[in-house]
């Protein structure tokens, strides 16, 4: 079975970290958020298809040199097709079903049972639900009594929502959907697509664990804190010659000697905190360097960017090279 990721958003709400860095591509829990998506794919998924778009060659680039668990395959979008036009772009790739993921969910999903909870209803697709106290950024189902989905609206008002059950960003479905996706340059899967898939039966699949969509600065670092707890990533001590305590995920080739960690920090490539520097709930990225003293908390340092003796970041995100 096949696998398509939709990576080919351009993570607004992540700027200005994704100028320069695709989400996907952001280090959490000592790993980019790709790979822990990629970590919820059951073994009966042997393969999977990155639809790419905004900074397509790095992450060809990346997952070339850091070949992940299982075979991926990119495939570009020149232009964003939207996700319906990226499933139409990569539809001679899937299987059937497929599993369909967003790039950027954090999830506990049990993808066993979510298989055979779509092999043994038989309708075209399922869909992982989380429930949610504002489910107006997203897609929202309403449920019959035995969970088939019997609306579904993208984005509605908060007063408008038929339930506070939300599209959680993971689903199967059975291969012919794709033809129903019409053939316009772009076309939302959840806005113009779901919606006429439910007269052929797409049920809902409820989780009942933790999720997040890990696009804005705060869940990202909520779903790292999740990662870093469930032990899927760091270790629970700090490196030789620092002190605090973690978890934390230090790349070999970081530089951490005096400094304090306060927890749930990701430290990447040659990226250095100084003597006395303090991290706690942060994302310190590839060649960034955080000066003897400063504080960097609650935050993402971007690449090469450097946060002066002294100072603290508090609740930022700081770009590529950017100085606080
Ligand atoms: P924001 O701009 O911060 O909202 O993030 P985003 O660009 O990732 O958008 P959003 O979270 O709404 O997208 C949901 C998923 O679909 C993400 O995994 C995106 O990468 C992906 N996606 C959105 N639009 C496209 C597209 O046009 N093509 C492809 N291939 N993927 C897309």
């Amino acid at each position: 079975m096949k696998a398509l990721v939709l990576i080919g958003g351009f993570g607004t709400r992540l700027r200005p970290v994704t100028y320069a860095v695709p989400k996907q591509l952001i280090p959490i829990a000592g790993k980019p958020m790709l790979y822990h998506v990629l970590d919820l794919l059951p073994p009966s998924v042997d393969g999977a298809v990155l639809a790419t778009g905004y900074k397509s060659e790095e992450i060809a680039r990346y997952v070339a040199a850091h070949p992940p668990r299982i075979p991926v395959r990119c495939v570009p979008e020149a232009t964003p097709l939207g996700t319906g036009g990226a499933m139409r772009n990569a539809s001679s790739e899937l299987s059937d079903p497929f599993v369909l993921l967003n790039s950027d969910v954090i999830a506990a999903v049990d993808a066993e049972r979510l298989l055979a909870a779509q092999a043994s209803h038989g309708g075209v697709g399922t869909m992982t639900l989380a429930e949610v106290d504002d489910p107006s950024p997203y897609g929202v189902a309403r449920l019959a009594p035995d969970d088939r989905i019997v609306e579904f609206v993208e984005k509605p008002t908060r007063e408008a929502a038929p339930s506070r059950w939300i599209n959680a960003g993971v689903g199967v479905w059975r291969r012919a959907v794709v033809d129903r996706i019409p053939s316009a340059p772009v076309v939302s899967w959840e806005r113009e697509v779901v919606p006429g898939l439910l007269a052929d039966r797409v049920y809902g699949f409820r989780l009942d664990g933790f999720w997040e969509d890990a696009g804005t600065p705060a869940r990202l670092l909520r779903a790292q804190r999740y990662l870093f707890d469930s032990g899927r990533g760091g270790r629970r001590s700090v490196p030789a010659g620092a002190t605090g305590k973690g978890p934390a995920a230090v790349h070999p080739t970081a530089t951490v000697r005096g400094a304090t960690f306060g927890g749930w920090v990701t430290v990447d490539e040659g990226a250095s905190l100084g003597a006395g520097a303090y991290a706690e709930d942060a994302v310190v990225m590839a060649g960034a360097t955080v000066e003897p003293e400063a504080v960097v908390l609650r935050s993402i340092v971007g690449p090469g960017a450097r946060v002066r003796s002294g100072h603290r970041v508090v609740d930022q995100v700081l770009g590529e090279r950017a100085e606080a």
